[in-house]
């Protein structure tokens, strides 16, 4: 399955911060395919990486907007990106050993998808509430 960004249930009032979601599905989308076309460890790699720079790039331009707006959902925004980077790390970690089965980075894949989703429904979308009006 790849993931779609739909407006309805995820714009975050911010295009900036709409078109990196965007993005981030791309690029979680290309990470996918990667394990389903059986590109091996090196296009697994390389794909997580790519998946991760960006979370990073993104992260830091959603983190100054919900400090500059005060968002409500700040503080959960921070925790939930650190466990963001945590999991990816760990799953790179893992493949970067080679002890990662292909079964299991799919569950993986499937695990940081819906924490994806769930994510920008639940806290992101908190910003569209404080965001100035142009
Ligand atoms: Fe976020």
């Amino acid at each position: 399955m790849t993931v779609k960004w739909n407006y309805e249930e995820m714009t975050t009032g911010l295009s900036e911060i709409d078109e990196q979601h965007k993005e981030w599905f791309h690029r979680f989308n290309m990470f996918q395919e990667a394990i389903v076309n059986g590109q091996g460890q090196a296009a697994l790699r390389s794909a997580l990486s790519f998946l991760a720079d960006y979370a990073e790039v993104h992260f830091e331009r959603e983190e100054a907007y919900m400090q500059r707006y005060h968002c409500a959902t700040q503080a959960k925004n921070l925790e939930q990106h650190a466990e963001f980077r945590a999991k990816l790390a760990e799953i790179q970690n893992w493949v970067d050993q080679g002890g990662a089965t292909m079964v299991e980075v799919m569950a993986l894949h499937l695990a940081l998808e819906e924490w994806m989703i769930k994510h920008i429904c639940d806290v992101d979308v908190h910003l569209r509430a404080v965001v100035e009006v142009p």
